[in-house]
């Protein structure tokens, strides 16, 4: 009796606590799957593309793991005889596919369970079977055996540059999760893409299947932001919306793959001394040691590095597009002031900051343009542009220069003048401002009138935007401590709160001093679109010039005074950067004559970003501009650091 009664009582307790837990047992949710095929690492998606109905036995001879089993889906109206030219074109265009997943294909058309094997392109032979579902992509699947459900399969990289703050998986409704997936590397993130093959390019969907990183100042729904700060990111819960200008890439079918590292708060760093809560991503050209610039540092870093990124969406307040653009060898844009909203975006000057893209392919460049500036943005992509013929250099060197990057500039000049039946003529710009400034400018230079300006704006807006509510937020949860921010913030911060409170005014008015002039004096709109601007200024890129990234520097300090590289921020006008070509120079990392871009900025007048779009595809068509590689060099080649010792016959060598 006794014993019953314990008994009882013990039973009792144990569906009590059972109830008491009972609202938050029993949530599995798959993250997705890692899995290799053939030596390639894949993940398989957690989210379905729909069902089949199979017959599992007809399918008894392909291989398969937890269940899930490689096939193919061909919705292309071809004939058994056309599958293997089929293949072997989607072999050449995805790096996702490989012919082993053509074992089985479910094949529109093929009539009831019988089993075709016609020779493949490799000799080898498949099962084709009819599909059942007209509205699943053609691809590369996973299908699950026990419910006929078809995952899609991502093809997994490693982020050899440290280009990605978070690798990212984006939901069928247009969300975000972290990537669960990770493969060997050395300290770096795993990212994946999805199959090509899933996206056809459409008029709405123009950018369908495009790979893009995005610089980790954007804000993503379902995604934690850093800023390049490990406080703020692990203070802040994950975002709830998606921002305007990132959203638009989404909503034309862009494929998001990671959010990248962007020196802190989107303050120029230099690596490697000025990061200190996050590495550096690193730069593939050269002897792989050199600044990849920033701030959008990854953006710049991986679409240098990685064949398998399209695009990267960058900001630049004050360079940060344009530099690692230049020492990256790389297309890239600032575009004129004000072209979308920058709601969520972490803001460093709002009357600075802008939305753009580090990009190889210059056709594409143009399309992305138009989908994230839209009504905004006019391409010229479809009529005949008529080129401003009005050419200015700013700060060229002579060829009797030292410069090895001289003939090379020179000769783009040349070029470009008789490529648009242009006039070159070299600008001093002190001496024209000298000559023409308004007179509310009194007698001021231009390095007088702009020395502060910029460091006025982003320290003045950025610490009221930005450090003062993430101090607050901070303080209240760690008991009124202040987080850790790099040097270099914390100096141009320190400079705002030196500043008067009507500095930011006085900012304002000089801007609009030189804008003013700039936009009427140099570079004005024309009343023809399809020229859109009176003239082209050109000024250096990027000259080849090392800077290694193993050096010690003095304390940041604000950054003051006035280059060519202010001249778009305050005029509000697009600068792009193209690359022209590379100088080869010894490396003091490696002792050894290694490749270093060379690129050129071109500016035109506010509003004709379309142009300079139009101007990079035409002179890459012409073989002006080269179209730039992946690799250690922008013709392609190796990354040195990924040389690998097999490839010349050495084996691991074991010390000690
Ligand atoms: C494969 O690509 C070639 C060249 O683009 C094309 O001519 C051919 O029709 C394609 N084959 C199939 C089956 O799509
Ligand atoms: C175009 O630019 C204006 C001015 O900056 C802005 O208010 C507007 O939202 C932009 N339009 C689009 C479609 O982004
Ligand atoms: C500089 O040299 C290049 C050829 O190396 C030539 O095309 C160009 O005209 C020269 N430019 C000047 C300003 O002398
Ligand atoms: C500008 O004019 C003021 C007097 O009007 C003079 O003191 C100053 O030196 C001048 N500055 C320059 C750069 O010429
Ligand atoms: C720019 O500002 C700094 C700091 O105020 C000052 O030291 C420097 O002389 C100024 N340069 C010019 C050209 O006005
Ligand atoms: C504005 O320009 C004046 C010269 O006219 C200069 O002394 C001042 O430092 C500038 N201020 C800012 C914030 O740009």
């Amino acid at each position: 009796m006794a014993f019953a009664s314990r008994f009882l009582f013990s039973l009792a307790a144990t569906l009590l606590v059972l109830d008491a837990l009972s609202g938050t047992s029993g949530q599995l949710v798959s993250t997705g799957l890692s899995i290799m095929f053939n030596d390639v690492y894949y993940y398989i998606s957690p989210y379905s593309s729909g069902k089949l109905v199979i017959s599992p036995t007809s399918l008894s001879s392909v291989p398969s793991v937890y269940g899930f089993k490689p096939v193919t889906v061909v919705q292309e109206a071809v004939t058994l005889s056309g599958i293997p030219s089929l293949l072997s074109n989607w072999t050449a265009i995805d790096d996702v596919f490989q012919p082993a997943f053509s074992e089985a294909i479910f094949l529109t058309g093929a009539v009831g369970f019988s089993v075709t094997k016609p020779d493949m392109a490799d000799g080898s032979s498949s099962l084709v079977l009819p599909l059942s579902n007209p509205t699943i992509s053609s691809g590369p699947y996973f299908l699950e055996m026990a419910t006929g459900s078809l995952y899609p399969v991502y093809r997994l990289y490693d982020d050899f540059a440290g280009a990605f703050t978070e690798a990212l998986l984006q939901t069928p409704s247009g969300t975000f999760q972290p990537l669960s997936a990770h493969i060997p590397g050395s300290a770096s993130l795993t990212v994946g893409v999805p199959s090509r093959l899933y996206f056809t390019k459409t008029a709405d969907k123009p950018l369908a299947g495009v790979r893009i990183g995005v610089k980790d100042i954007y804000q993503l729904a379902g995604v934690k932001n850093s800023n390049g700060n490990r406080g703020w990111y692990n203070l802040y819960p994950v975002n709830e919306v998606t921002g305007t200008a990132v959203q638009r890439l989404i909503d034309a079918g862009a494929q998001i793959v990671g959010s990248q590292k962007p020196s802190q708060f989107a303050n120029g760093e230099e690596a490697t001394a000025d990061w200190v809560d996050y590495h550096s991503p690193f730069n593939p050209r050269g002897d792989g040691y050199q600044d990849p610039s920033s701030s959008s540092s990854g953006a710049g870093a991986s679409i240098a590095s990685y064949e398998w990124l399209d695009v990267a969406l960058g900001s630049d307040t004050g360079g940060s597009i344009r530099g690692p653009a230049g020492v990256q060898g790389l297309f890239g844009n600032r575009p004129s002031h004000g072209l979308v909203p920058l709601d969520h975006v972490m803001p460093l000057s709002t009357a600075l900051d802008t939305p753009g893209f580090l990009i190889r392919d210059p056709a594409l460049w143009d399309i992305a343009n138009s989908v994230l500036y839209g009504d905004n943005y006019t391409s010229l992509a479809d009529v005949t542009p008529k080129y401003p013929t009005t050419i200015y250099t700013v700060g060229f060197p002579t060829n009797s220069s030292s410069s090895l990057a001289a003939p090379i500039l020179n000769n783009f000049v040349d070029a470009l003048a008789r490529f648009v039946g242009g006039t070159v003529s070299a600008l001093t710009l002190e001496d024209v401002w000298k000559a023409s400034r308004p007179p509310a400018a009194g007698n001021t230079t231009l390095s007088q009138l702009l020395n502060i300006t910029y460091a006025t704006f982003i320290s003045k807006e950025q610490t009221a935007l930005v450090r003062d509510p993430f101090y607050a937020d901070y303080a209240a949860v760690h008991d009124g401590r202040r987080p850790f921010v790099d040097p270099t913030p914390l100096s141009r911060w320190a400079f705002g709160d030196s500043l008067s409170d009507s500095a930011l005014d006085a900012a304002i008015s000089n801007k609009t001093l030189f804008m003013d002039w700039f936009n009427t004096q140099i570079l004005s709109l024309v009343n023809e679109p399809v020229q859109c601007s009176s003239g082209l200024l050109l000024y250096i890129g990027s000259s080849g010039g090392q800077s290694p990234r193993n050096r010690y520097f003095s304390a940041p300090s604000p950054p003051l005074g006035f280059s060519t590289g202010r001249i778009s921020g305050m005029a509000e006008c697009p600068d792009s950067v193209y690359p022209l070509g590379q100088i080869s120079a010894k490396s003091s990392i490696t002792g050894h004559e290694e490749w270093f871009p060379v690129a050129v900025d071109i500016l035109a007048a506010k509003g004709c970003d379309g142009l300079l779009a139009r101007l990079a595809k035409d002179l890459a068509a012409a073989g002006i501009l080269p179209v730039p590689e992946v690799g250690g060099s922008i013709t392609g080649g190796d990354i040195l650091m990924k040389r690998r010792a097999e490839e010349k016959g050495l084996r691991m060598r074991y010390i000690g």
